[in-house]
């Protein structure tokens, strides 16, 4: 036991509740982002401007068990994404590339229904199906959204370098080439430039 307890390591307490996307323990970060927070994310600038800004589209907790740009580590997170359209657009992540593009990224569902969407350098969209239990590989290069399709919460685990940073800019600026939108009553990809 003596050589466990000088390791390096960390001591933190962390107890996941998976199908609830609940994290505990005192080193557990926690982010919110309501209507209010996501202008010029949708599409329909006034069906947004109609929505309660207090209303929360999605809430991530993560632990950073080492210092966010240390190489080499890793951080795990959840997160929850509420169901919700704004005009005809589903709710979604705001999306982003990782600063670092050499950083690659798990996320695994454990409930709901949405679509992944992942877009390379040459804009090209691709959408996999998030369904209980599908697992996905974030390829380091590629901008990364998340849509809720569905009625219930879509909660999803995931595992990313502590180095991979975040670039929200360039989605901010361009958007994705893709939009989920519902269409007679069924999600529909709309490809744009
Ligand atoms: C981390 C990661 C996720 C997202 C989270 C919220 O690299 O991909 O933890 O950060 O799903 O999405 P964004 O960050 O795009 O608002
Ligand atoms: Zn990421």
């Amino acid at each position: 036991m003596s050589d466990v307890q000088s390791a390096t390591g960390s001591t933190a307490a962390i107890k996941l509740e998976w199908n609830a996307g609940l994290m505990q323990g005192a080193q557990v970060q926690e982010s919110a982002k309501k209507i209010g927070d996501l202008e010029n994310l949708f599409r329909d600038r006034d069906a947004w401007a109609g929505i309660d800004p207090a209303q929360e589209v999605y809430r991530v907790r993560w632990w950073a068990p080492v210092p966010a740009g240390s190489e080499g580590g890793l951080f795990w997170g959840v997160t929850v994404l509420q169901p919700g359209k704004v005009g005809n657009e589903f709710f979604m992540t705001q999306g982003h590339i990782h600063a670092n593009q050499t950083r690659a990224e798990f996320y695994t569902t454990v409930s709901g229904k949405g679509l992944l969407l992942q877009m390379d350098r040459e804009r090209n969209t691709l959408a996999e199906q998030m369904t209980t239990g599908s697992l996905h590989y974030i390829h380091g290069q590629n901008a990364h959204r998340v849509v809720n399709v569905g009625d219930s919460p879509l909660i999803f685990w995931a595992c990313w370098g502590s180095d991979a940073g975040y670039d929200y800019a360039t989605i901010r600026e361009r958007g994705f080439s893709a939009i989920i939108i519902e269409q007679d009553a069924s999600p529909m990809i709309v490809h744009r430039s």
